[in-house]
């Protein structure tokens, strides 16, 4: 595996695996790598002839301090997993790297960036556009594999890629889940005992409103499952939607159920974990 931590050496290298016609899949993430992210890798190295990882902790997303000096940083670990699972190359930029200098480019994702994520996490998207607009340019890969456990930002994505004419082929990702249904995410390493004990009531309160959802309105369903989390002393809901696929705009009813995605943040204490599930007639 070689690893990067030039913008320039990597385009370089990028630049000449393309002329030897080779295909480029590429996984951004921020590290503290778990399956979920092993599971992106695989996709790409059966996809593409060759595999590029990002590991970068991007502080323009963050819109709380505390939630970035906490975020898990163990690239030794990252590398060894990495290796397991056959990427070919690793960049792990510096803060300086991916900004020389200020960056206050402005996008406009329209109702994406106003609900759910966008509407808790002021700024979110604008940092992860920054971040994956200059991770794009760098890598400029054939396809790029982002999870489906961050529903809005993979539609952020697909709307930035278009927006910016990339040409990318957005690749989505199904959600990895630990044994007890709680979808695998870096922050769950921040977890207590006691905390990660009772966080799957999540999983398992959202896969029980499919079988909720054929007997409720959609606002009965909302009201179900904040209350049947918030019950939980350690859970305390932060939202829970049902929004078009799409669009991401509120349902008010079951028509097009098919389309239709339940999407949740949930304070557990000081760390914030986000789920979904898709809706079927
Ligand atoms: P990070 O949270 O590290 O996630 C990197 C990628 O892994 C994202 O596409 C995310 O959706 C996917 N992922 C995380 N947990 C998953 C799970 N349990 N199952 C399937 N996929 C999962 O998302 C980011 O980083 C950043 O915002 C980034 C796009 C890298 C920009 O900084």
């Amino acid at each position: 595996m070689n690893i990067v931590s030039s913008k320039r050496e990597l385009s370089e290298i990028i630049n000449d695996l393309k002329v030897e016609g080779k295909s480029i899949g590429f996984v951004p993430t921020m590290g503290a790598l778990h399956e979920g992210h092993l599971s992106l890798m695989k996709r790409s190295n059966s996809d593409n002839d060759v595999t590029v990882v990002s590991v970068f902790v991007n502080p323009t997303q963050f819109n709380n301090p505390n939630d970035y000096s906490k975020y898990p940083r163990i690239i030794e670990e990252d590398i060894a997993k990495l290796k397991s699972v056959k990427c070919d190359i690793l960049f792990t930029p510096t803060k300086e790297e991916m900004y020389p200098e200020e960056d206050n480019r402005e996008f406009d994702f329209g109702n994406l960036e106003r609900v759910m994520e966008g509407k808790h996490r002021p700024g979110h998207f604008r940092g992860v556009a920054l971040i994956v607009s200059k991770l794009f340019e760098a890598v400029n890969p054939h396809k790029a594999y982002f999870g489906e456990k961050d529903f809005q930002q993979l539609a952020i994505i697909n709307r930035l890629n278009e927006k910016e004419n990339y040409g990318i082929e957005i690749v989505p990702c199904p959600i990895i889940r630990e044994k007890d249904g709680l979808a695998m995410s870096s922050r769950n390493m921040l977890l207590s005992k006691e905390q990660r004990e009772n966080v799957s009531l999540i999983s398992k309160t959202l896969s029980k409103s499919l079988e909720q959802s054929k007997n409720k309105t959609v606002q009965e369903l909302k009201d179900w499952v904040i209350s049947e989390i918030n019950v939980n002393k350690y859970l305390d809901v932060e939202y829970f939607d049902v929004v078009d696929i799409k669009t991401l705009e509120s349902a008010c009813d079951w028509m097009n159920k098919n389309n239709l995605i339940g999407c949740i943040a949930v304070h557990v204490g000081s760390i914030r974990l986000i789920d979904n599930i898709r809706f079927y007639s």
